[in-house]
């Protein structure tokens, strides 16, 4: 007893001398010290997330602390395929909506999560196997990635895809039974259905040097070396009561693939490392130039989906834990290593452009995501010297191809020269200006310029 007692009492000096050492270096910046996560982050050009509900956007105090607190927010479940898409086909935008305005009103960020994923699959798509389920996969990052185009900061475009365990190879899935290169395939249709959106391979488990996170990186070294879009990886990051020693070694090594690292869905176990390992997460993202920001997965301790572990920031009144003073103290003494301003993602082969038009009229040009087996075409209709109010593009796709579906244009025909038109919405283009469409095809081949005819 005695014994315990006095390693206690050493627990307690040291930590006060920790307290005493990091109240010095406040004090010594006292004009420099930002006062909430999203400031303090930003200081070094990182943001500082939370996962959210639309449900709660408005409940206290988890809405005083979320709009305080947090410059970047990401939905909890609110733009997982069961949510999105209930019923094939059959879109829901509303909650993910409600988000991503709640967050554009605050100059808050939003990430997405997540687009493809073994869990969280709606019925009908549990039941797909096949071609049926790498098409609807396809279908619905073009419309869910095309719905949020140009809003969504980072997309999980592929969430928890590796094995555990020591293997380091894949999980099975229905996904995984479609063929191994669905997690290209995914990743190449959200390049182009969102061209300015990071696109992240996000998983558990994955945080330290291990089987597994060795497996996702010899997947994205490969990807890098063969064009496949990958601009991020997610570490999930729940943790339990110690850190993995090769922590930042770990995001380090992802780093120097040439992606950025997001720490995704933070959350530590309580107990007396809390605090503490908050902070040494927050500062190895902080020593890493690439990586680029930290998402807490969630605001207040009762809404954790870790029932009973208490494993966030702030508890069920809103007030601060040891653990929110650690990462706080962490990025404001540690922000002097900045993410690199990143070139913007690389959108593969320059369109073929036909001339355009000399009088009114329209012109149209595509530009093709290509793999092994099926494409994603990209068309811009660019309107002449005076406005449109509508359009018709026609183009001819490869000979064995078959168009599958297309988003913001109706289409007539599926081989050969297919027609698309206008949706209510696109119809019309200002002189000069454009709009875009796309289509997934399975087959390959090239695509000759289409026409397009102005109405
Ligand atoms: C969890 C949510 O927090 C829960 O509300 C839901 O019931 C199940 O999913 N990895 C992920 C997240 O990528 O989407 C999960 O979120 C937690 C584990």
């Amino acid at each position: 007893m005695r014994k315990t007692r006095s390693i206690h009492l050493i627990v307690a000096a040291s930590a006060t001398m920790v307290m005493a050492a990091g109240m010095a270096a406040i004090v010594s910046t006292p004009a420099n010290a930002a006062t909430t996560l999203g400031a303090a982050a930003a200081e070094s050009g990182r943001y500082f997330g939370a996962a959210t509900n639309s449900f709660m956007l408005n409940r206290q105090p988890h809405a005083t602390v979320l709009n305080r607190e947090f410059n970047s927010i990401v939905a909890e479940n609110e733009m997982k395929w069961y949510h999105t898409e209930p019923n094939q086909n059959q879109f829901n935008f509303t909650a993910g909506d409600q988000l991503i305005a709640h967050a554009r009103a605050r100059g808050m960020t939003v990430r997405g999560h997540t687009l493809v994923w073994h869990a969280q699959q709606p019925a009908w798509a549990q039941n797909l196997s096949g071609t049926a389920l790498r098409n609807a996969m396809i279908n619905h990052i073009n419309r869910v990635a095309g719905h949020w185009r140009g809003q969504i900061h980072s997309w999980d475009v592929v969430n928890e895809a590796f094995a555990d365990g020591s293997g380091g190879g894949r999980r099975d899935s229905n996904l995984q039974r479609t063929g191994n290169d669905w997690i290209e395939v995914a990743f190449r249709t959200a390049r182009a259905a969102d061209p300015s959106a990071k696109l992240c391979y996000n998983d558990y488990n994955t945080d330290g040097v291990n089987a597994k996170s060795t497996g996702i990186y010899n997947m994205v070294r490969d990807f890098k070396a063969r064009g496949v879009p990958i601009d991020c990886v997610g570490l999930q990051s729940h943790l339990g009561t110690t850190l993995d020693p090769t922590y930042q070694q770990n995001i380090q090594r992802f780093a120097d693939l040439g992606v950025d690292v997001q720490i995704t869905e933070l959350d530590i176990m309580q107990g007396s490392n809390q605090a503490n390992m908050y902070g040494q997460v927050t500062r190895a993202c902080l020593a890493v130039a690439r990586c680029t920001g930290i998402t807490v997965w969630g605001v207040l301790d009762p809404d954790s989906w870790r029932t009973g572990a208490n494993p966030l920031l702030f508890d069920g009144n809103g007030n601060k834990k040891p653990a929110y003073d650690a990462v706080l103290n962490a990025l404001n003494a540690g922000g002097n290593n900045p993410p690199p301003t990143t070139a913007p993602p690389t959108t593969g082969p320059p369109p073929i452009t036909t001339p355009p038009p000399s009088g009114g009229g329209c012109s149209a040009s595509v530009s093709l995501n290509s793999w092994n087996g099926g494409f994603v075409a990209t068309v811009r209709v660019t309107a002449g010297s005076s406005a449109i109010n509508g359009w018709r593009v026609r183009l001819t796709v490869p000979s064995g191809a078959t168009v599958t579906g297309a988003w913001n244009a109706n289409r007539s025909g599926n081989t050969g020269a297919v027609d698309f038109t206008n949706v209510d919405y696109n119809g019309r283009v200002a002189a000069g200006q454009s709009t875009e469409f796309g289509f997934q095809a399975t087959g390959n081949g090239s695509i000759p310029a289409p026409s397009c005819t102005a109405s």
